[in-house]
């Protein structure tokens, strides 16, 4: 189950509530394997003791035999009618339950959000609807539980004593002895008890029955490898979009509407425009997070749905916006894709994402934990242990989207700087929304509402009307300032 979630793709895992996965994982999956262990035991233990006892009754007294199954019908008609109403039930104190671990969730991970907004109560308020639901739902179920074994036990005392009667009856007869009596009503026990187990096992039965409809729900769902290219390549870092275009499926109208620009291998290509104009979108559709719709994108001449995608995506090294950092220290956090490289690349590839100095201050050096999260890091840190990452593997093609945003325009130059003194050729594309950022490009591709309004250098695209000079006059003016002050400071100090 584990492996196949992971072979989902993008568009699921952005929809799924975790809650609910995680009682899909832990629960239902605990469910159907103890009905398989414990109660398929409990199942052939009952055959057997159901044969050998009704096989030595029937020499003592078959009476007794039919007595003790005559109430069979009566336990299927029962286990069915009690089905019928406990599955609506199970099934609903599942989804109560997942709905709960999704609000435990929420509030461990959104804890910062929570604490500073005071919000705690609401939060416990929450969480109390949900457990009086929960509550609530098991009352009822247990009221329908309570009856169906209250009346299943009276019905198989019903029966012993019907059994014990018939044994006086047969005493007095003289058509059995009180050996034999003796000898029979523990044949009988051997019989009525696993019967009314038969319920227990129906019950079991029923609720692994909804569990595993629930684990279905995912393994239905066609893993992202089933529809995969076949060609596997060395890319070199050519990438052509041609008249692509793109909507997401609960959108209406297209986010990315006829995109068509070209990077040529070893280019740094910036791609600029507002937020939500589409630019990480251009980034999921070149990893193939998302299909696009219509036209083409080309990775080395070759159209990318021929590429197997897992060939494609480990030949691409992007940092997002908000990386994702293990619980484990910077080292590993920073080797990560590559568990065997040594303390020398790490120290370079931190150098070269302004880390080194970072690193030098913590206490524990690259042995530091980052807390749950990287909690312990600053945004620009985690943004910088995440583009180290990166660089300790040679990808031809390195994407930083948005992933420089939470450091100052000093340390981004910096990186920037390092990234093209790197000694192997690779394709760079840095996406931002800050225009010191993007005007060193080689080419800068300006994106306006999910269309590509011009290409160009920072020098051409300045004097044109559009996107870029409104940014330019807005930005950059006052940054470059800055930075001349910046500089002309760093020259008084030396
Ligand atoms: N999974 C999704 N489903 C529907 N709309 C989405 C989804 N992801 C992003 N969007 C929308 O697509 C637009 C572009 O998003 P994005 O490419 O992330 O923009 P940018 O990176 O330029 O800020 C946004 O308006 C966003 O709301
Ligand atoms: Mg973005």
């Amino acid at each position: 189950m584990y492996a196949h979630i992971q072979s989902l793709d993008y568009k699921f895992h952005n929809n799924v509530d975790t809650g609910d996965l995680i009682q899909r994982v832990t629960t239902d999956i605990e469910t159907v394997t103890n009905f398989l262990t414990k109660r398929m035991l409990d199942f052939i233990y009952l055959i057997v003791t159901l044969y050998f006892g009704a096989y030595q009754l029937l020499k003592l007294n078959p009476t007794m035999v039919w007595v003790s199954f005559g109430i069979l019908p009566l336990i299927g008609l029962a286990s069915i009618i009690y089905f019928k109403k406990i599955d609506k039930l199970f099934i609903n104190i599942e989804e109560i339950e997942a709905k709960m671990v999704t609000v435990v969730q929420e509030n461990l991970s959104g804890l910062k959000v929570v604490r500073a907004f005071a919000n705690e109560k609401f939060e416990l308020s929450k969480m109390e609807d949900k457990n009086r639901a929960h509550a609530d739902a098991l009352i009822k179920a247990n009221k329908i539980i309570a009856l169906y074994w209250g009346s299943m036990d009276a019905l198989s005392i019903t029966q012993y004593l019907l059994i014990i009667a018939i044994a006086i009856y047969a005493v007095k007869n003289g058509t059995m002895d009180a050996a034999s009596v003796a000898a029979a009503l523990q044949l009988v026990g051997m019989l009525i008890w696993p019967i009314r187990g038969l319920g227990r096992l129906i019950n079991d039965f029923g609720k692994s029955l909804v569990s595993s409809d629930r684990l279905n729900e995912i393994y239905d769902k066609k893993s992202e490898f089933d529809d995969d290219g076949t060609k596997e390549i060395n890319i070199r870092g050519d990438i052509e979009f041609k008249n692509v275009s793109f909507g997401f499926e609960d959108s209406k109208t297209s986010l990315l509407k006829d995109v068509s620009f070209k990077i040529n291998a070893g280019e740094t290509v910036a791609i600029i425009g507002r937020t939500g104009s589409g630019k990480s979108t251009i980034i999921h559709l070149l990893m193939r997070m998302y299909e696009y719709q219509n036209g083409e994108i080309l990775i080395d001449q070759h159209p990318l749905k021929t590429l197997k995608k897992k060939n494609v995506r480990s030949q691409m090294g992007v940092v997002l916006q908000e990386p994702f950092l293990y619980s484990k220290t910077v080292f590993e956090n920073i080797a990560i894709t590559n568990k065997k490289i040594n303390n020398e690349r790490v120290r370079q590839a931190a150098t070269i994402a302004a880390l080194q100095k970072d690193i030098d201050t913590f206490k524990q050096g690259y042995q530091t934990v980052v807390g749950e999260k990287g909690t312990t890091l600053s945004g620009g840190q985690k943004q910088r242990v995440a583009i180290a990452r990166i660089l300790v593997q040679d990808h031809p093609v390195l994407i930083f989207d948005d992933a420089l945003s939470a450091v100052d325009t000093q340390t981004d130059l910096m990186i920037r700087q390092a990234l093209l003194e790197k000694n192997y050729q690779h394709t760079t594309i840095i996406i931002t929304h800050r225009i010191t950022t993007a005007k060193e490009a080689d080419k800068i591709i300006v994106l306006n509402e999910g269309r590509v309004e011009s290409i160009g250098t920072h020098d051409t695209l300045k004097n044109k009307d559009g996107l870029y000079r409104t940014l330019w006059n807005i930005q950059g003016k006052l940054e470059e300032e800055f930075e001349d002050m910046l500089k002309a400071g760093d020259q008084d100090a030396s």
